[in-house]
């Protein structure tokens, strides 16, 4: 797992460099390690109009399940500028993919981060059960 994730950072760090961020100028990199090993890269693709704009961790995560349709993600590695967080949106579709325990790395492009559970980044997402009930 430790050498994916190396790979994966690797991978996100590439993608930042593709990002389509002309107008914030704030790169975003992320790579989703699947658990068959494949890794597959996400950057934030911007847009003239704002509301348009995709962030890297949902292009990511798209891109994975075009590529694959059923997907059991892993891990994802983020990397930006100053270790941030995912946003909100981005949060909640790794909910719909994802368990609680699901790691995220943190990480800048200096260093790789330390992986955060998803629930310590959302603890209440957004459920089917929710939608449609449970009983
Ligand atoms: N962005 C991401 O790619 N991921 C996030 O989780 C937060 C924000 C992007 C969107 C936009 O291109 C830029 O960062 C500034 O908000």
């Amino acid at each position: 797992m430790k050498a994916k994730v190396q790979q994966a950072y690797i991978e996100a760090m590439r993608a930042r460099d593709r990002a389509h961020a002309p107008y914030s100028e704030y790169r975003v990199g992320a790579a989703l390690l699947l658990s068959s090993g494949d890794i597959v890269p996400g950057c934030n693709v911007e847009n003239a109009s704002y509301g348009a704009t995709i962030c890297a961790e949902r292009n990511a995560i798209c891109a994975a399940v075009a590529r694959y349709g059923a997907i059991k993600p892993k891990a994802l590695v983020l990397v930006t500028e100053r270790e941030a967080c995912p946003c909100g949106l981005c949060l909640q579709t790794f909910a719909e993919f994802c368990g609680p325990d699901f790691p995220i790395f943190l990480s800048t492009p200096k260093a790789l981060g330390p992986a955060t559970p998803l629930r310590e980044l959302l603890p209440f997402p957004f459920s089917p059960e929710k939608l449609h009930g449970s009983d």
